[in-house]
């Protein structure tokens, strides 16, 4: 029986933060994943360049139950100490919009970084390891892993959540959790892209690959980020983050030329250049392609000059307030995050420890607490893991 202090079940970006500040404090810590690198979902982050925090970071930017339990951990490890870390290690980074830092080289000088602090700690890792077992002793816990036989005093399940299923993520955390007699709340996918019906496909064909800067809004909830039409419905920034909040059979309310009332708009060219078709003015204001197919769909022809209030109201609001019901989202397969998790009110704010399992700790993802989009979930990893590795 091997004999360690800490074992940390995941080697992503929560698990090797807590791993490293665990083994600093001089806990043996002990590192297992099933994959073959660590840090996977890391590397591939951001466009490969790790959009590793968000300096707006508060609490009202992340989504859970409990939408109080994330405060203490994010008041104990701000974005100023990650930064102050990566500065530490020399990696350039620059801020693109909206408080969002990047990594100015690949995103795997942070999977480096933090192998790096890991070894500082005198931590082991052990990929290609699933864990097959995990039963509570007298104080601790006993695992079976990869043929070996693991006995620890604190357990971190740092497993993530279910997104990207070809990148090895599962349900194992949520399981561990109902193991121990936790509830999990009930998860979806999230920040992903969201779908059309065929036959509203089809009439939205030809904008396949349009972008345009938009306000989406579900309910009270709206973000204001480029969208993406797409073969099966709407992607980009403003729509992954509504998928966060929409449910199905809701409706969303897409404008398409924010910032500009476009039945104002159109009514003024219509005196200052009558001559001109409606979609040319149109296009003034939105794309191209998505200005023709508004004037086809409305049945428009000729001058604006001809055109009614009526008729320029319809436009306006076709883009200016679109409607639109997706049937559903593209799931698991592209969702940057799973919503919902490990039950917070179970656990332990400061530390991330389950109240009713003394030594046993959830975090980053599998936990339900979940970042919008632009830095905000790795902000969770970090602050969650160096929040349980200061108690593991
Ligand atoms: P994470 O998923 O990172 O790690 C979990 C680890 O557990 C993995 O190494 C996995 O192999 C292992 N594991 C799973 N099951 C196991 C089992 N049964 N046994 C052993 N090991 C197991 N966020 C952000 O803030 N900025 C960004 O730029 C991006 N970009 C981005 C792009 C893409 C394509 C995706 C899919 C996601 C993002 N994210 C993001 C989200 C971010 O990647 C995510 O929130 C964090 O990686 C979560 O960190 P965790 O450590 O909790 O899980």
């Amino acid at each position: 029986m091997e004999q360690f202090d800490v074992v940390v079940i995941g080697a992503g970006a929560a698990g090797m933060m807590a791993a490293a500040e665990a083994g600093k404090r001089g806990r043996r810590v002990l590192v297992l994943d099933h994959a073959k690198a660590p840090g996977e979902k890391i590397r591939i982050s951001g466009g490969g360049r790790c959009n590793f925090t968000n300096v707006n970071t508060a609490p009202p930017n992340f989504l859970s139950q409990n939408p109080g339990f994330a405060i203490s951990a994010l008041r104990r490890y701000r974005p100023a100490n990650f930064i102050a870390l990566v500065d530490r290690y020399g990696i350039a980074w620059h801020e693109k919009t909206l408080g969002q830092l990047f990594c100015d080289g690949p995103a795997t000088q942070i999977v480096q970084m933090l192998l790096r602090e890991m070894e500082q700690g005198g931590v082991k890792l052990r990929l290609s390891t699933p864990v097959d077992r995990i039963d509570k002793a007298e104080t601790g816990f006993r695992l079976s892993a990869g043929g070996s036989n693991i006995a620890c005093e604190s357990l971190i399940v740092a497993t993530g959540g279910k997104s990207i299923p070809k990148m090895g993520a599962t349900g194992f955390g949520y399981d561990v959790a109902r193991q121990f007699g936790l509830t999990v709340t009930e998860t979806r996918p999230a920040l992903v892209p969201l779908t059309f019906e065929v036959g509203l496909l089809e009439r939205l064909k030809p904008l396949a690959g349009v972008a345009v800067d938009a306000r989406v809004a579900s309910g009270k909830t709206r973000f204001s980020e480029a969208m993406l039409f797409t073969h099966r419905g709407l992607s980009g920034p403003a729509i992954l983050q509504i998928s966060s909040y929409w449910r199905e059979g809701g409706e969303i309310e897409v404008n398409m030329s924010p910032g500009q009332d476009l039945f104002e708009a159109l009514r003024q060219a219509r005196t200052a250049t009558p001559k001109r078709a409606v979609n040319t003015v149109l296009s003034q204001f939105v794309p191209q392609r998505l200005a023709q197919l508004v004037v086809e769909q409305e049945g428009v022809r000729g001058n604006i000059a001809d055109a009614s209030d009526k008729l320029l109201r319809r436009i306006a609001a076709a883009l200016n307030a679109w409607r639109v019901k997706p049937v559903g989202s593209e799931g698991y397969r592209t969702a940057e995050v799973t919503l919902g998790g490990v039950d917070t009110t179970q656990l332990d704010s400061r530390t991330l420890a389950a109240k009713s399992v003394p030594g046993l700790f959830f975090i980053g993802e599998v936990v339900d607490v979940t970042g919008w989009l632009g830095g905000y979930n790795f902000q969770w990893a970090w602050a969650s893991g160096w929040c349980a590795g200061q108690a593991a």
